[in-house]
């Protein structure tokens, strides 16, 4: 008995399995009611008194000996045998679940790509600047309505009557990056400057406390009003499609002279009139004009060598123009029902 112990316990050792065929006939010959350990259990009983002890031992052993090769070589099989790992591997993957872009990044996006393939580059400044930068230095009067509490958050103020130009707000416009980047580059300068501002408004469908702007600047020598048509023109086409027009009204900036609004032909109802235009056939996108004088002076370039123009636009107003969604609440709250909507290539 002790030799047909050991002699099957060798055997078992090295016993291969190629497939589950294999590993089911090992199964049935060793460790099944009708295997050979079976019967060997079943001889145990004629086995004399003295002898049970080591023999029942040795019997044991080759009964644990049996069982951990049969779960190894299942474990081995497993690996190549996907019917024995669980793991189905012709199931279908989860999906993915890929984010989208944020609308207003998407239409940012569209509008530095434009830009940028007629050589604008991107620059950016801080949010939290000082009245010089946002201000005096873009020829704001001391008593200009716009550096009034009502339209500005400020930090900190140096004098709770006048305005300083050492006063801490948080910036109303991004053209403030404009005044570091005249101070800081030589012209020719050609740059926009994308970013988030701040206007003390209540919020409604119409106004927000915080939006976003993309603003424009060239400097050179001989630039023109001309120029500046021409290059949002390009811009209009880009963004709203090759029939678009623009037209181009005089208005008022204190650091543009002259200073102009401009209109695209409205996109929805190509100029027919619709109510997102208000049946004029043209919607209001940004504010332009030439750099003045006094602001180019004021960041250190020769205003009698140099012109330039300079423009700014709302995002919020592009991507409302874009998805005719009038509310401009839904960029803030990052509900995720809203986000979903916005696939995009950018
Ligand atoms: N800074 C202006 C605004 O915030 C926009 C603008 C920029 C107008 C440049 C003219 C020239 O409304």
């Amino acid at each position: 008995m002790l030799n047909r112990i050991s002699d099957i316990e060798k055997e078992i050792e090295l016993v291969l399995v190629r497939n589950t065929e294999d590993l089911e006939n090992f199964r049935l010959k060793y460790l099944s009611k009708k295997g050979i350990i079976s019967d060997l259990f079943e001889d145990f009983r004629n086995v004399a008194p003295a002898d049970k002890k080591e023999v029942g031992q040795l019997l044991n052993g080759l009964k644990q000996a049996a069982l951990d090769k049969y779960n190894s070589l299942r474990s081995e099989l497993a690996d190549t045998d996907d019917s024995l790992s669980g793991i189905d591997n012709t199931r279908p993957g989860y999906p993915f679940a890929t984010g989208s872009r944020h609308p207003i990044s998407i239409v940012r996006n569209e509008i530095i790509d434009i830009f940028s393939r007629i050589g604008f580059t991107v620059s950016e400044g801080p949010e939290i600047e000082d009245d010089d930068h946002v201000f005096t230095k873009l020829n704001f009067a001391a008593e200009h309505p716009a550096r009034d509490m009502q339209d500005t958050f400020y930090i900190s103020r140096i004098s709770a009557e006048d305005s300083n130009p050492g006063d801490i707000l948080l910036r109303t416009h991004t053209s403030s990056v404009q005044v570091r980047v005249m101070q800081g580059q030589k012209p020719p300068i050609r740059t926009i400057s994308p970013g988030r501002v701040f206007r003390n408004e209540a919020i409604s469908a119409r106004a927000h406390c915080i939006f976003h702007q993309v603003e424009g600047l060239y400097i050179d020598e001989n630039v023109s009003f001309a120029d500046l048509r021409q290059t949002l023109l390009f811009f209009a086409r880009e963004m709203f499609g090759q029939d678009a027009q623009i037209r181009l009204r005089p208005s008022y900036f204190p650091f543009t002279e002259p200073s102009a609004e401009m209109d695209v032909s409205c996109s929805i109802c190509a100029g027919k009139g619709c109510n997102v235009c208000k049946y004029t056939g043209w919607l209001e996108i940004l504010g332009c004009g030439m750099v003045h004088p006094n602001v180019l002076e004021a960041c250190g370039i020769d205003s009698r060598k140099y012109t330039g123009f300079a423009f700014g636009m709302g995002i919020e107003r592009q991507a409302m123009l874009k998805y005719h969604v009038n509310d401009l609440r839904l960029y803030f709250e990052n509900d995720i029902r809203f986000l979903e909507q916005f696939r995009s290539a950018f």
